[in-house]
């Protein structure tokens, strides 16, 4: 009766919200959020740790959710885009990358906002290398990089971009 590939019932707090489900043992935590959680701002781009796009905050660090197991998460919390709508860091960074023109076709957006937030909560006078260096694991095929960087260089210098 006891068989080691099973499924497991898991719960995740997701944005706030604990869902229960019960999961088999290779689901990764990407495709729970996508299509069990229904939190669709998390983007499977490559789904084997390559873009980025699929970047979520785990109780407190950013992952890549693709290579992350569901059953791993169990009882644990996790951020989305969605998580974010009432941070003032967040909104100061959306609001970067609007007037840099950082957002182009907008799908590695979702996860290279909450890998620059999670870069400078822990570090928030970073210089531009560093900024470059922390968005490394996030791939953007449209804008060159230099607009991202420039929005997030621009929140830490508290600036809103007009003009810049
Ligand atoms: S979808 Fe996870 S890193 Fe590309
Ligand atoms: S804006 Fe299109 S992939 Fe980055």
């Amino acid at each position: 009766m006891m068989d080691i590939l099973s499924e497991v019932a898991v719960t995740i707090n997701v944005n706030g919200r604990p869902i229960k489900a019960t999961v088999s043992p290779e689901e990764s935590l990407l495709d729970f959020l996508r299509y069990r959680a229904g939190v669709t701002d998390v983007k499977c781009g490559c789904n084997k740790g390559d873009c980025g796009t699929c970047t979520v905050i785990l109780e407190d660090k950013a992952v890549k959710s693709c290579l992350v197991l569901a059953a791993q998460v169990d009882g644990k919390r996790v951020l989305t885009l969605q998580g974010f709508e009432e941070d003032a860091l967040m909104q100061a960074l959306q609001k970067s990358f609007a007037t840099h023109g950082a957002v182009q076709c907008g799908f590695c957006t979702p996860g290279m906002l909450l890998t620059a937030r999670n870069f400078l909560e822990h570090n928030p006078k970073p210089e531009r290398t560093e900024i470059k260096e922390a968005i490394s694991g996030n791939l953007c095929r449209c804008t060159g990089y230099k607009k991202i960087v420039d929005a997030v260089a621009a929140v830490v210098d508290n600036e809103t971009g007009e003009g810049a």
